[in-house]
Parts: C-alpha cells; structure tokens; sequence
C-alpha cells in the first residue's frame, strides 16, 4: 500500500507521525512510503534520514494525497485541507469529531474511512494510542502550571513546593485516568498538596492505595468540586469519557469563585473542555483570563515536547499502520473501534 506521512498544518505542531525506524519497517514489509518534504523537521529528523530508511520525499502535501491510499497524521485536518481527501483515502490520526462538528460533516461528506488513534480501545477498556501522549500531557500540564503561576505571567507568585514556614500550593486534578495520573505524580513529586477527583469510585481507591493516603481523593459531585477549587491554585482538566464530548464538570459560577492569579489547565481540551469557561487556544496565543483566572486550553500540548511526543507516538501507532496497510482491519476488534467514520456514516456516539 503508499503510505503518505504529510507535514502538520496546525500552529505549531511540530510533531510528525513516523520516524526513520518505523518508515523502514513499512517499506521492508513491502509498503510504499512518501513523506512530506521537511515533515520531520520539527522532530529533528531530516529529509535525509527519511529516505535512508527507505522513504520518498515528496514536494507538498498535495503530492502525498494524491499517490497515497493510507493517509497517517498527527492531528486532525484543518479546513484547508479537506480538499486534499478522497473517499478511497484511509485517515489514520487524532480526530476528535465530537469537538469538530465541521470535520465530522466534511469526512462524512467525502464517505472517507477515518480511523481515530484516540478512539482504537483494548477490551480491557484501555485506548493504547491515546495513553502515550496523555501520559506526557499529563506532566507537561504541571510544568505548565508552574509556570503560569509565576506573578510576570500574571500568576499569584506561588511556588509549587511551598518554602520553610510556607505552605505549598494546592493542585487539584479532576480526572484520574493517564493525563491525572501523570499530573498527580508530578505534582506530588514537586511537593504540591494534590487532590485528585474522578467519578470512578476504583480510581479513587487506586490514588488512595498509590500515594498511601497523601493524595486526597474526592468523588466528583458538583459541590466537592467547588470546595476543591475555591482554594487550589492550580486546577488540571482531564476528564475523559471516550470519543463523547467532554463533561462540564467546571462552571463559570466555580471558576468566579477561585483566587485571582490561580492557574485552570484544561488538558480535556480537545474534547470540547471540562469547564464552561474553557475554549480552545493554539501554542501562539495559549492563556486567556476568566474572572482572573488564567485559562491555558491548547489542544496539542505535546507538540511542546515533539521529539519525545514523535517517537512515543509513532512507536504506539505501528502495529496498526501495519495492520491498516496489510489489509487486515477487519482483524483486529480495537482496531475496528477506532473507525469513527466510513462511506459517510459516524459509526461512534459523539455526545
Ligand atoms: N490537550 C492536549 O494536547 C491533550 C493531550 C493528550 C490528551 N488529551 C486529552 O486529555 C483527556 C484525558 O485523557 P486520558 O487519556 O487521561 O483519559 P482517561 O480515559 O485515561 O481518563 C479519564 C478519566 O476521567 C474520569 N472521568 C470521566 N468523567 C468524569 C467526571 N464527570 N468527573 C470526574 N472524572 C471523570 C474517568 O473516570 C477517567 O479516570 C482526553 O480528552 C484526551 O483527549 C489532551
């Protein structure tokens, strides 16, 4: 099959779907790979390391789409790009149709396949493409954080780890699945008082367990969660119910009542945000202030770390691309999960 590997399009997305080592495993099972001219640079992979593993390197994106039938991304397609995909395409990427109303129209429109790495689930549950770049979204969202919280930034000044005689800062992480767990750990291990919130009842045990009662664990009802908020300084968004649009578990009526200069970080995002005040931002322009609360909603945190986030991304991905690529979907039950449109059905719940 030619497998195209287009440049990202979207603000500052440096990230790129395939590496050099994963390109030379397609081509020595016989694929075809054209990867977009300066595809890799953001990742620090050249053109050259490309086509010594076996790549072509194809000038513009419109050459890749044209030759190619699998269609690997990193983030979904921008509106400039809908042109570019057939309905003999496969798109294999990021989608998350339920916060891109237009996207959904557009790949239905075309009667495309379009397979969403964050929707391709284990039958544990588990979304495996999705946990690589949760997990780093996760820690960045502390350092993010902690730097917000800095008064140049229009932070309060507070230093996560507190000082002799002070007390540390308060974080709060609603949401215990991989982007809390990672926050929670960085969090605690910078010395923060965390709190961790979920609906999951099994999660707040498993916090419970882990941190040995020095996480405090809270259920997710509306009222606990305006009690946590009103004093945290820093607020972590990663609720997550799959491939649906993300719980409103935040109001606006919380968000007023938080201290001036205290930090939301909504990593849920890109499944349209847990709070009310939340709308998406892009890596130029990240913060916006809500009743002096600082709001920092991108929807591609990873791409801040994209040498790490490329080659934890495109490890993930390969057994499906070889999958996708040798035919055999159909084969694979979680593979099949992650078909959230084809021939101009949405074959998931968005809402
Ligand atoms: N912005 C970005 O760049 C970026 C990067 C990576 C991941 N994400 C997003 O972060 C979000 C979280 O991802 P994840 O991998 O951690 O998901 P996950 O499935 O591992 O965890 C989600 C957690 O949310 C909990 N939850 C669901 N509804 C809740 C509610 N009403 N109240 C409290 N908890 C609730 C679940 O019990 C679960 O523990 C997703 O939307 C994901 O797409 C964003």
């Amino acid at each position: 099959m030619v497998i195209g590997i287009p440049k990202e399009r979207k603000v500052r997305e440096y990230r790129v779907s395939s590496t050099p080592q994963t390109v030379r495993v397609l081509v020595e099972r016989g694929h075809e790979v054209l990867v977009e001219r300066s595809a890799g640079l953001g990742s620090g992979i050249s053109d050259q390391e490309f086509e010594k593993a076996g790549g072509e390197i194809v000038e513009g994106e419109e050459e890749v789409f044209i030759r190619s039938k699998l269609i690997v991304k990193v983030k979904e397609p921008l509106p400039e790009e809908f042109h570019l995909i057939r309905k003999d395409h496969i798109l294999f990427s990021y989608l998350h149709l339920a916060a891109y109303p237009e996207l959904t129209r557009a790949l239905q429109k075309i009667g495309v396949r379009a397979i969403a790495f964050e929707t391709v689930e284990l039958t544990d549950g588990s979304l495996p493409l999705l946990t690589p770049m949760s997990r780093i979204a996760g820690r960045l969202s502390i350092q993010i954080g902690i730097h917000l919280l800095e008064k140049p930034g229009g932070g309060k000044g507070v230093l996560i780890s507190g000082a002799p005689g002070v007390r540390p800062a308060k974080v709060t992480v609603i949401g215990g699945g991989t982007v809390g767990y990672n926050a929670v750990v960085s969090a605690f291990g910078l010395g923060a008082r965390v709190v961790l919130i979920d609906i999951n009842p099994k999660k707040l045990e498993f916090f419970h367990e882990e941190f040995k009662g020095r996480v405090k664990t809270v259920p997710s009802y509306p009222e606990l969660i305006e009690e946590e908020l009103r004093d945290s300084d820093l607020v972590i968004g990663a609720v997550l119910v799959t491939g649906v649009i993300a719980p409103k578990v935040i109001s606006r009526g919380m968000i007023s009542k938080m201290e001036p200069g205290s930090v939301f970080v909504d990593v849920a995002i890109d499944q349209g945000g847990c709070s009310e005040t939340s709308r998406p931002t892009n890596l130029d322009s990240p913060v916006y202030n809500v009743q002096g609360v600082l709001h920092y909603c991108v929807t591609n945190i990873p791409s801040l770390v994209s040498r790490t986030s490329t080659f934890s991304l495109s490890n993930s991905i390969l057994p499906y691309v070889i999958k996708i690529a040798d035919e055999k979907i159909e084969e694979d039950p979680a593979l099949v999960k992650g078909i959230n449109i084809d021939e101009g059905r949405v074959l998931i719940k968005l809402n």
